[in-house]
């Protein structure tokens, strides 16, 4: 069960640079996937899915035939379709999660979707 970064909209190794810092970790923003600097643009997301898709069908190798994989993502791009395709799983269900409770604070209306694949 996962949930991925998104494509465009967020660059994590920014947001945690003090971290990074703190502990002496590798700066290793280059292999952010979806990193916000990057943008959105169709190559970007292109991009997006096929390293999205690389890390699922690396976790897909240690699970058994009809393991579920699990993918919560607000999903607007409308990319995981294919992503799913690209990782030759199939599809079990896709639920759609309000999400009103994460700050308290969210006024306006958000669903992020559930992905629930199951490896074929
Ligand atoms: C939506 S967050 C979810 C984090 C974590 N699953 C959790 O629930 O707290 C997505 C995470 O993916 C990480 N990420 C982005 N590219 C990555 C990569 N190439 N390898 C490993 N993690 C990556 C980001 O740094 C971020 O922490």
């Amino acid at each position: 069960m996962t949930s991925p970064p998104y494509v465009g909209l967020i660059d994590y190794h920014d947001q945690h640079k003090y971290v990074y810092e703190l502990l002496g970790l590798e700066d290793r923003s280059g292999f952010e996937i979806g990193a916000a600097k990057n943008g959105s643009s169709q190559k970007a997301k292109k991009t997006y899915q096929e390293a999205i898709a690389e890390v699922f069908r690396n976790a897909l190798k240690s699970m058994p035939k009809g393991g579920r994989l699990i993918v919560v993502a607000g999903d607007r791009h409308e990319l995981y379709g294919e992503i799913a395709e690209l990782c030759g799983v199939k599809v079990e269900a896709v639920l759609q999660r309000h999400v009103n409770r994460r700050t308290g604070r969210r006024s306006s209306e958000f669903f992020e979707s559930v992905f629930i694949w199951r490896k074929a």
